[in-house]
Formats: structure tokens, C-alpha cells, sequence
């Protein structure tokens, strides 16, 4: 595999994206960056400084003060948000978070802003980057995209599952309401709204471990790699 590509992975909330994006990155020496923490910083930020998102002079003057980075964590091998220099990468998992964050990623602003900074990470290829529209708007050209969905009732369970094991005070109904909501809002947003790209590979793990997801995708990877080197 000597091309290095970029592969974009795309879907609904909770199909396991991240999980198969951290594993096909750390498999390839890829880099693996979390669209998603990005819109959930950003929000992170909104809600400890009560900006209101319907006011855009006021998004535009905190999009201004913020500033992400990933650092990679040496023990875990994965890349963590950092806002303005605080790690955030727990705090950005919690319930309030989720439960503004598409309405903070509608904004035409919020995805100029976080959509450039996703572009320069892609210059050097070597990527796995998973989110909502990495096939469609940030990397229309990436070599390798999949669309992964799963059974919302596996993706529910598997959310909460998640959820549970740091806040025991969660409902499944609330888990189940919020990916329900968090879909409807990013795949009916004017702007880069969920899609699936026309080249992308539909991937459905419901039914699926990790080790025969990732054997699945890591043999699209080489057949990619492959043409590439062939071409
Ligand atoms: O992947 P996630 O659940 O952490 O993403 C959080 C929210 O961010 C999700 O509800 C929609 C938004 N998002 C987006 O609009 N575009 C992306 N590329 C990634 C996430």
C-alpha cells in the first residue's frame, strides 16, 4: 500500500464511525481526526459563554476567539480536541452538548469555519477523517468513502450503552429521542446537509463485529491503494 489516500467516512449518529475510523487509522499509520469533536467544541464553547446562535454578529465574535487542535494521546493512540488549549475531549461527550450540537452545526458560519480547517489537515493524504459530509463537501475527492448506517435500535443500544457507563442516571428513551432528533436536523440542514456521496460504499455493520468491519473496509483500502498504484 504505498499511495496514501484519504477516506472519508460518512452516516448516522452512533454506527460505530469513529470506532472503525480510530481502528482503520491505527492499522494503515494513518491519521484519525473526529469531524464531529470540532462541531462539539465549538458548542462546548457557545454554552459556557450563553452566546445566542440565532444572533450571527455574535457566532462570527466566538468562532474569531476559538481555536482547535487535535494532539495525539500517546497511551489511548488517539487524537484529542483541544479548545483554546484545554482538552475537552470528555466534556464534549456530555448530554448538553448533544443535545445542541446540530443546531450549532446548521450554521452556515460554524461549517465555513470548521470545513477549512478539515480541508488543510487532508493536504498531506494519510487520513481517516469521519463526520456527516467529509464524502460530499470536505474531501469530494477522497479515494476511499463509506456510508455506514446500522439498525437504529443497535445504534440506540449501543449510544447508551456508551452514555451509561459515565451518567447511570440515562434513559434509553433519551438516548433514542436525541439520535432521532440529531439525524432529522443534520440530514434536513440547508447547508452540507447528511448525504450519501454518489461514489461512496454503503456500509450496514449491524450485523457485524469490529474485526469483520474492519477486514471488510482494509480490503477496499487496498483495492483503492492498488488501482492507484496501477494508474
Ligand atoms: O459524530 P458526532 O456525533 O460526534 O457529531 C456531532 C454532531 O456534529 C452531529 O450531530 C452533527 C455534527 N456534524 C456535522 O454536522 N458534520 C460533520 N462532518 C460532523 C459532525
Amino acid at each position: 500500500m504505498r499511495h496514501k489516500i484519504i477516506i472519508a467516512i460518512d452516516g448516522y449518529s452512533s454506527c460505530g464511525k469513529s470506532t472503525l475510523a480510530k481502528e482503520l487509522a491505527a492499522k494503515l499509520g494513518y491519521q484519525y481526526i473526529d469531524s464531529g469533536a470540532m462541531y462539539r467544541a465549538i458548542t462546548l464553547y457557545i454554552l459556557r459563554n450563553n452566546i445566542d446562535i440565532k444572533e450571527t454578529g455574535e457566532v462570527m465574535d466566538a468562532l474569531a476567539n476559538i481555536h482547535l487542535n487535535f494532539h495525539l494521546n500517546e497511551s489511548t493512540n488517539k487524537s484529542e480536541i483541544f479548545l483554546n488549549d484545554e482538552n475537552v475531549e470528555h466534556q464534549i461527550r456530555d448530554m448538553i452538548v448533544a443535545e445542541k450540537v446540530s443546531d450549532v452545526a446548521a450554521i452556515r458560519e460554524v461549517r465555513a469555519f470548521a470545513t477549512a480547517q478539515q480541508k488543510k489537515l487532508g493536504k498531506k493524504k494519510g487520513i481517516v477523517m469521519d463526520g456527516r459530509d467529509i464524502g460530499t463537501t470536505v474531501f469530494p475527492d477522497a479515494e476511499l468513502k463509506i456510508f455506514m448506517t446500522a439498525d437504529p435500535a443497535v445504534r440506540v443500544k449501543r449510544r447508551f450503552e456508551e452514555l451509561y457507563a459515565v451518567n447511570p442516571s440515562i434513559t434509553l428513551e433519551e438516548v433514542k429521542h436525541n439520535l432521532e432528533l440529531r439525524d432529522y436536523i443534520d440530514s434536513n440542514r440547508d447547508v452540507s446537509p447528511l448525504r450519501q456521496a454518489e461514489d461512496a460504499i454503503v456500509l450496514d455493520n449491524s450485523g457485524l463485529t469490529r474485526e469483520e468491519q474492519l477486514e471488510k473496509v482494509l480490503g477496499w483500502v487496498r483495492e483503492r491503494s492498488s488501482q492507484l498504484t496501477e494508474s
